[in-house]
């Protein structure tokens, strides 16, 4: 079977999606509680939900949301179990690819400080692109940009 990208559409598939944000990526910076699942950025018509899938198995999830020609990746996250193995970097390099079909040459991203060496490996550069997205919760990230 091996990898499939695709985009969070059921029920099933959203319930994972959130589960993984929450109890992952948000957890991880002890903010699961606030994680809302309708959230309304997830029902924007260009926010691409989408979820890594192997062997039939949710493994991961990022949204790509469209905004005047460039694209910006959020929510980014591989299951706790499966980090480190590839699959990351193999979700970045299938949703690079969907980016590029579409026209997008110019990827952007608020990468958590801790995740800044698994962008540079995946080509990322450091670059600040919009300053004021760097507040909050997003304080501490580190923006970053990836050139098609
Ligand atoms: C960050 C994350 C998406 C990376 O996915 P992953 O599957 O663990 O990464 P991969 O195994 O594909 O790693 C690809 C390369 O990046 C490196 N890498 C991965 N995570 C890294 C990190 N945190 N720091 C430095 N390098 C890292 C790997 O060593 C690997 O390098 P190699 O090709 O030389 O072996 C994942 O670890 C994760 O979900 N982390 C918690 C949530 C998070 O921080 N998300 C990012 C929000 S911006």
């Amino acid at each position: 079977m091996g990898y499939e990208l695709r985009q969070a559409t059921t029920l099933d598939d959203l319930a994972e999606m959130h589960r993984l944000r929450r109890d992952v990526l948000f957890a991880r910076r002890g903010r699961a509680a606030i994680y809302n699942d309708d959230h309304p950025d997830d029902a924007v018509a260009n926010h691409l939900k989408f979820l890594l899938v192997l062997d039939g198995e949710r493994i991961g999830t990022a949204r790509l949301d469209l905004v005047q020609g460039v694209a910006k990746l959020r929510l980014v996250v591989i299951a706790e179990e499966r980090q480190r193995q590839g699959h990351g970097a193999v979700m970045e390099q299938l949703i690079t690819g969907h980016a590029n079909r579409l026209g997008i040459t110019t990827l952007l991203v608020n990468s958590a400080p801790d995740a800044v060496g698994f962008y540079e490996k995946c080509g990322w550069q450091r670059e600040i692109w919009d300053a004021s997205e760097l507040v909050g919760a997003a304080s501490d990230c580190v923006q970053m940009a990836k050139y098609l």
